[in-house]
C-alpha cells in the first residue's frame, strides 16, 4: 500500500465492542488517524483522552479524535459497533427491530456526510444488518462488508488447534453462514497445513470424528457462554473487525470469512451471509466459493432461508 497514503477510519459506537475495537487497531497500528462518534459524547471523548494517553506505547501513531457524522466525508472506514447487544438468554436475530431503526438513522447521517468509501458492520444480527446498511446505502455491494463468520472461524480454528495441538494460523477450517444458531462447518475442505483433517482422523486412533461434532457445537454457542459469564463478547470480535480493516487499508487481497451479497455464488441471491471472500482496499475483491458435501449444502441452504425469512418483512 502506498505509505504516503493517510488512512483513515470512523468508527461509530464506542461501547464494549468499539472501544476494544479502537484499542486494538491502536495496538496493531493499523490505521494513521481514526475519528471516535457516539451518542453519548462524553463516554466517546473519554475514550478519546483514554487511548490517546497510550500513544507513546503505540507501535505507529494513531491519531485518535471525537468526533461527528460530518466527519466521515473523507474516511476510507466507517466501522459500525453502534446498538443494542444480546442479553443473557436473547438470540442475535431477536436485536432485528430495535437495531435495524437505529441503522437506518446511522446510515443516513454518514451518507449525508458525502461518505464514499467501505462500510465495516459489527452490530448483531450483523447479516441482516450489513443487508440494511448495503440498502440505505446504496452503495455498491462490495464496499458493504460484514464482520460475518471472522469470530466463529477464528474459534473453530483455535478449538481445532488445541484438539489437535497445532497452532491456528496453521489450521485452514471455515464457518459459514449465518453469524449465529444455523452457521456450518466446513469439515470436507478442513486441513491441517496441507494435510486433510478426515485423513489424519482415518490414520489415528487417537481422533475421532464425534469430536468433531462437539467442537463445532461448542464454537456455535461460544457467545453465549461469554455473554452468560460476563455480560457481552468484544475482545475476539474486536480483534477480528482489526484484521478485516488490515486486510482493506493495506490492500492485502487476504482470503477471510466476512458477511458478502451474494449474487449467484453457493447458487443464492440477494442475502448477505458468512463466506470466504478476498478483501483489498476496494472492499470484496470476489467472494470464494467452497466445494461443499451434500450435508453441508443442506446446512447452507437452511441458513440462506433463516436470514431471507428474517429480512423478507422488512425489505420486500
Ligand atoms: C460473538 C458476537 C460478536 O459471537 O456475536 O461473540
Amino acid at each position: 500500500m502506498d505509505k504516503t497514503r493517510i488512512s483513515r477510519v470512523a468508527l461509530i459506537g464506542t461501547g464494549f465492542v468499539g472501544s476494544s475495537y479502537a484499542f486494538a487497531l491502536m495496538n496493531q497500528g493499523v490505521a494513521n488517524e481514526l475519528i471516535m462518534i457516539d451518542i453519548n459524547e462524553e463516554k466517546a471523548k473519554g475514550d478519546v483522552l483514554d487511548l490517546n494517553h497510550g500513544k507513546a506505547f503505540a507501535p505507529s501513531p494513531t491519531n485518535i479524535h471525537f468526533g461527528t457524522y460530518a466527519d466521515c466525508k473523507n474516511v476510507d472506514l466507517v466501522v459500525i459497533c453502534a446498538g443494542a447487544n444480546q442479553k443473557p438468554g436473547e438470540t442475535r436475530l431477536d436485536l432485528v427491530e430495535k437495531n435495524l431503526q437505529i441503522f437506518k438513522s446511522i446510515v443516513t447521517e454518514v451518507m449525508d456526510s458525502g461518505f464514499n468509501g467501505i462500510f465495516l458492520v459489527a452490530t448483531n444480527p450483523v447479516d441482516i444488518l450489513t443487508y440494511a446498511t448495503w440498502k440505505f446505502s446504496g452503495l455498491p455491494k462490495e464496499r458493504v462488508i460484514g464482520s460475518g463468520t471472522i469470530l466463529d472461524t477464528a474459534r473453530f480454528r483455535y478449538s481445532l488447534g488445541e484438539y489437535f495441538q497445532i497452532a491456528p494460523t496453521n489450521v485452514h477450517a471455515y464457518i459459514i453462514g449465518e453469524h449465529g444458531d444455523s452457521e456450518l462447518p466446513v469439515y470436507s475442505s478442513a486441513s491441517l497445513g496441507a494435510t486433510p483433517i478426515k485423513n489424519i482422523i482415518n490414520r489415528s486412533d487417537e481422533y475421532k470424528l464425534e469430536d468433531l461434532d462437539v467442537i463445532f457445537t461448542n464454537v456455535r454457542d461460544a457467545a453465549y457462554k461469554i455473554i452468560e459469564s460476563k455480560g457481552a463478547t468484544y475482545y475476539g470480535i474486536a480483534m477480528g473487525l482489526v484484521r478485516i480493516t488490515k486486510a482493506i487499508l493495506t490492500n492485502e487481497n487476504s482470503i477471510l470469512t466476512i458477511s458478502a451479497h451474494l449474487s449467484g455464488k453457493y447458487g443464492e441471491d440477494d442475502v448477505y451471509i458468512g463466506v470466504p471472500a478476498v478483501i483489498n482496499r476496494n472492499g470484496i475483491r470476489e467472494i470464494v466459493e467452497l466445494e461443499l458435501d451434500e450435508r453441508e449444502k443442506e446446512l447452507f441452504q437452511n441458513s440462506v432461508d433463516v436470514l431471507k425469512n428474517i429480512l423478507a418483512p422488512h425489505f420486500d
